[in-house]
């Protein structure tokens, strides 16, 4: 009896302990807003990733660094035990790689030195949420082998990488933003349904164009 009524006790004030971090922890859709921060930052990118570089100015690149939408449709289908999860991780670490490497090659003064930085701030902060909002265990859970290469790749060292690409900085911002609302389209669905991984409905704007003219 005794035994019973302090184990009840306890209940009550244990229970809200224990009901305080889950209040207080993310949930994946808090991710929401820190990435429509993101969203808004990206809708410059065409003034400071392109008219404030040469013409075709590229930067040097992990080929893994080119991750656009073919390459998510192409791993859905083709790689074995992938999860949603995994791939916002590629994602993170694809995209942060980049900005870090933008920041790089940008003398103290560009123009677009400080819109690339807030840019790599505003990624992080997603980031910070995203680890938050998910148990520490699916960070510890294997890759895939094939994701686990593309992540060896991308921390590769620099004398080591046998090959680079070269992608102008306005493409890969444009990558960055089209993969995030393919890959957390939850936090970027309309009333009107758009399948953000379709690459077609990222085309629709320069076919309309076409045809008019
Ligand atoms: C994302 O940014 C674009 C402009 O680049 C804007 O049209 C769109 O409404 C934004 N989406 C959200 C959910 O904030
Ligand atoms: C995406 O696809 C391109 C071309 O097919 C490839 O070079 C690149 O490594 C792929 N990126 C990732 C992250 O898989």
């Amino acid at each position: 009896m005794v035994h019973l009524s302090s184990a009840w006790l306890l209940g009550g004030p244990l229970g809200l302990f224990l009901m305080v971090p889950v209040l207080m922890a993310p949930t994946p859709s808090s991710l929401c807003t820190p990435l429509k921060t993101l969203n808004d930052s990206l809708s410059y990118r065409k003034r400071y990733m392109k008219h404030n570089f040469p013409i075709n100015y590229g930067i040097r690149v992990h080929y893994e660094e080119i991750f656009k939408l073919s390459n998510i449709s192409w791993m859905r289908v083709n790689v074995e035990g992938l999860d949603e999860l995994t791939l916002q991780r590629l994602w993170f670490q694809v995209n942060q790689g980049i900005l870090k490497k933008l920041i790089r090659v940008m003398p103290e003064r560009h123009p677009s030195r400080r819109y690339t930085a807030e840019l790599e701030t505003r990624l992080r902060d997603a980031e910070g949420v995203f680890v938050l909002a998910h148990p520490a265990e699916v960070f510890q859970q294997e890759l895939p082998e094939s994701v686990q290469d593309i992540w060896d790749q991308l921390t590769e060292e620099p004398e080591k990488v046998s090959s680079w690409r070269y992608a102008t900085p306005k493409s890969l911002m444009d990558n960055l933003c089209r993969t995030m609302h393919c890959l957390f389209s939850e936090c970027f669905t309309t009333e009107a349904q758009h399948d953000y991984c379709d690459r077609s409905h990222w085309r629709k704007g320069k076919k309309n164009v076409n045809t008019k003219s």
